[in-house]
């Protein structure tokens, strides 16, 4: 069987940055409250009608032109978002269209804040299998359009914008080890959408924010808190298994970027020392499923990573669902 190996990460954040201090004229909160119970202390917003395919194209370019494959070479396009474009046709096809993936098969991952390490096991399966050649892995959200910005228990913590990772076949002993992915419908509760056209605010400091809200997002944070910490918990132990990795073995965690404390939670647990967990969520606050792969692309570029070094990724998101992903490096 063949193996997957990442050749190349990228990223997208929208240029606007919203920050505590912003949203203490929006919402009853403030600047110390946000940073205390969250690391966050900005976000990016997309403005002037920037879409999350267009994130997503400009995170893939970044990450073709490192991984030096061309994108009409990809056999795949998968895409992680709860937030595409339109219903149809999905993000990824419109993805595909804007990047020339002319002999690509396309499609979308709907799996909450879990959505980019979803489609990287589909890409993965894909590849191991034979389907696949190259296949490109993006996550990609505008979750500014679909946020209650009268809710402070949600708004402050959501943000927008994009990662990619390109992945090739390989027939070396290296790249992705495992991929576990987990999910639990009787949680959804905790964290869903309002398919309904509401009158709900619109963020008036950021011209045209929330203006066309297909949805709102819904979340009930402190059991979700929990649910988290044990689920990463858990997914992390069994991916590191199935890898046979040690925990110290680890040269880098990538974790879904939701708060500060689940990630801190989940690093003590497992005895992880603060400088191997790589952490954005500072600059741009939750982004759901692109969250992972924006860091990943930072680390990279950052020189986080050495080949061979083993790297985790591990996230947690509506569904509910959570995932993992062991990396033996190679670039
Ligand atoms: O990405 C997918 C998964 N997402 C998550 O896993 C998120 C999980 N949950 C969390 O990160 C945290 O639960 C939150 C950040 C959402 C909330 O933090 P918390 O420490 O759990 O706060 P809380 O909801 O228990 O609220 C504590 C207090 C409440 O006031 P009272 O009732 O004690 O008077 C809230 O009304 O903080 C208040 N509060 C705020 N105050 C200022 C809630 N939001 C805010 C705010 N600013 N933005």
């Amino acid at each position: 069987m063949y193996k997957a190996k990442v050749v190349g990460a990228g990223s997208y954040a929208p240029e606007t940055v919203l920050t505590n201090r912003d949203l203490e004229k929006v919402v009853d909160t403030s600047d110390a409250w946000i940073t205390r119970r969250t690391g966050i202390k900005e976000r990016r917003i997309a403005t002037g009608g920037m879409v999350t395919s267009e994130m997503a194209a400009r995170a893939a370019r970044q990450a073709l032109e490192k991984s030096g494959v061309e994108a009409g070479d990809l056999d795949l396009v998968v895409v992680g978002t709860v937030t595409p474009d339109r219903q149809f046709p999905s993000c990824a096809c419109l993805l595909q269209e804007k990047i020339g993936a002319r002999k690509a098969a396309s499609m979308d991952v709907s799996a909450g804040c879990s959505g980019f390490i979803y489609a990287l096991s589909v890409a993965n399966n894909a590849i191991r299998c034979g389907d696949a050649e190259h296949a490109l892995v993006v996550g990609a959200e505008v979750l500014s359009g679909v946020t209650n910005w009268s809710d402070r228990g949600t708004c402050v913590l959501l943000g927008d914008g994009a990662g990619a990772v390109v992945l090739s076949r390989t027939d070396e002993d290296t790249g992705i080890k495992a991929v576990n992915l987990r999910s639990d419908g009787s949680f959804g509760h905790l964290l869903y959408s309002v398919d309904k056209q509401c009158e709900l605010p619109t963020l008036d400091i950021v011209p045209g924010v929330g203006e066309q809200r297909p949805f709102y997002l819904v979340m009930d944070g402190k059991p979700l808190f929990k649910k988290a910490v044990e689920c990463l918990e858990e997914i992390t132990r069994w991916t590191l298994d199935k890898a046979q990795v040690k925990v110290e073995e680890l040269a880098l965690m990538v974790p879904h970027q939701a708060n500060i404390r689940i990630i801190n939670a989940l690093a003590q647990r497992l005895g992880l020392a603060e400088e191997k967990v790589y952490t954005t969520i500072e600059r741009y606050g939750n982004t759901s499923s692109a969250s992972i792969p924006i860091a990943l692309a930072e680390a990279v570029n950052a020189g986080r990573l050495c080949p061979r070094d083993k790297l985790l990724m591990v996230t947690f998101g509506a569904g509910l669902t959570w995932g993992a992903s062991l990396v033996e490096w190679s670039i």
